[in-house]
């Protein structure tokens, strides 16, 4: 049993591309101490992990009110008490209710074709292109953020200012204070006005459905309907560019042979899809924060009140007890256990099958349309772009 002062340091950002990174084995809960000196409870267990993630004493919200430490990189957008990731209980539910349905499996299915048509324009303007090309600049960031502005009923200036809007809400904290501020004010303000004309003309995208059922529940502070818009286009597109990003990275890079399968069979990219979203963590950070409201035995271990606890997805999702060893080994095969890639409980990923579809029709159509592309520049020369989360080559050069 570890004594609390017996805190082992956790590693700053890593330069190695994220599929190298390494994970200690998991082992029952143990203290840490975060590169800014913040004292935390790591957790890495499978099973561990998903206990912390599910029971309700341990929260987001109280990490930004109450006593509990600052967190490491958390300035941004992801550090307003208004977004739905730092809302818990029944405020949770009452702000997630507004997106209920939205993101199901049968409604993303729905979007399968416009979806389709958006990579297959991506594609063309590839072919058109090059060889050479940059796969971020051309593939990877502006897909996505066609799919979440289409989604979402964006219109071509706020479109054009996305990727900076996110670099500030998903911020490294390399950013200051003075310049953070109004490019949140800007991207609020951009929200809000949003959520304002659809209020007066609705049309079929989201933000017109998220409106109606925020008017039909009540009594939701309309700061929280913006955090909501404004995480939404954000969280709906940083995500998705950076794993497929480091995902294309690895492939193109390390396993060229699985290409021509992932071009022939969609059902098999979408394995591969789901293994490498499995993977492949979308950066640096070991946990996602957790703070405990009582005295809460995990593992065999009791965490003590009051204690910000890390839930270590990454290293749970390499758990020998629960995955075979060399996961890596067979891309295609399915996983053995459902992935905590996009968390569990309350605040599981809202976008987790809308990712999913994005990568798996990416990787396959690519694929297919390209069958002889390959790394311009090895994995290893690649310049990194920090988020307050994630982390993603700034390009990606490529040829074939
Ligand atoms: C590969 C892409 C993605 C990955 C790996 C990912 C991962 C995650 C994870 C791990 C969480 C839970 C965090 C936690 O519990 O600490 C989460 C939450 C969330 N994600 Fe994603 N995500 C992805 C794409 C998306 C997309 C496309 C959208 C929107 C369309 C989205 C919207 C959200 C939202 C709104 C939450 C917060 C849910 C809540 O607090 O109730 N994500 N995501």
């Amino acid at each position: 049993m570890p004594r609390p002062d017996d805190h082992d340091a956790i590693n700053g950002p890593s330069t190695l591309p994220l599929h190298c990174l390494e994970f200690d084995p998991p082992g029952p809960p143990r203290p840490v101490v975060l590169p800014d000196g913040t004292r935390a409870w790591q957790v890495t267990r499978y099973d561990d992990v998903r206990k912390v993630l599910t029971d309700p004493r341990f929260g987001r919200a109280r990490l930004r009110i109450t006593d509990a430490a600052p967190l490491a990189g958390q300035a941004g957008l992801v550090a307003s008490t208004d977004l739905l990731f730092n809302q818990d209980g029944e405020d949770h539910l009452r702000l997630r209710r507004t997106l209920r349905g939205a993101f199901t499996p049968r409604a993303v299915a729905r979007w399968q074709p416009w979806i389709a048509s958006i990579v297959e324009q991506r594609l063309d303007a590839l072919a058109d292109g090059g060889p050479p090309a940059d796969l971020v600049a051309g593939f990877t960031l502006p897909l996505p953020v066609e799919v979440i502005s289409r989604l979402m009923g964006l219109g071509a200036a706020a479109r054009e200012r996305l990727s900076h809007w996110s670099r500030y809400a998903f911020s490294d904290g390399s950013h200051s204070e003075e310049d953070t501020e109004p490019v949140l004010a800007e991207f609020a303000g951009f929200g809000a006005a949003l959520l304002a004309e659809r209020r007066k003309d609705p049309g079929d995208d989201l933000t017109s459905m998220l409106v109606r059922a925020a008017d039909d529940e009540g009594g939701i502070p309309e700061g929280q309907l913006v955090d909501l818009v404004c995480g939404l286009v954000v969280g709906g597109h940083d995500s998705t560019m950076t794993m497929l990003s480091n995902c294309l990275l690895y492939l193109l890079g390390e396993r060229a042979e699985c290409w021509p399968r992932i071009g022939a069979d969609e059902e098999a990219a979408g394995a591969v899809a789901e293994r490498l979203l499995h993977l492949v963590p979308l950066g640096d950070d070991r946990g996602t924060a957790r703070h405990a409201a009582a005295d809460t035995e995990v593992g065999g271990v009791v965490i003590p009140r009051r204690a910000v606890v890390l839930a270590d997805c990454g290293a749970a999702n390499r758990d020998p007890d629960v995955f075979p060893p060399r996961q890596l080994d067979d891309l295609f095969s399915p996983l053995e256990a459902p992935t905590l890639a996009f968390g569990a409980g309350p605040h599981y990923c809202l976008g987790a099958w809308l990712a999913r579809l994005e990568l798996r029709m990416s990787l396959h159509r690519l694929a297919a349309r390209f069958p002889g592309l390959r790394l311009a520049c090895p994995a290893d020369e690649v310049e990194w772009r920090r988020g307050s989360t994630s982390r993603s080559p700034q390009r990606i050069a490529v040829t074939w």
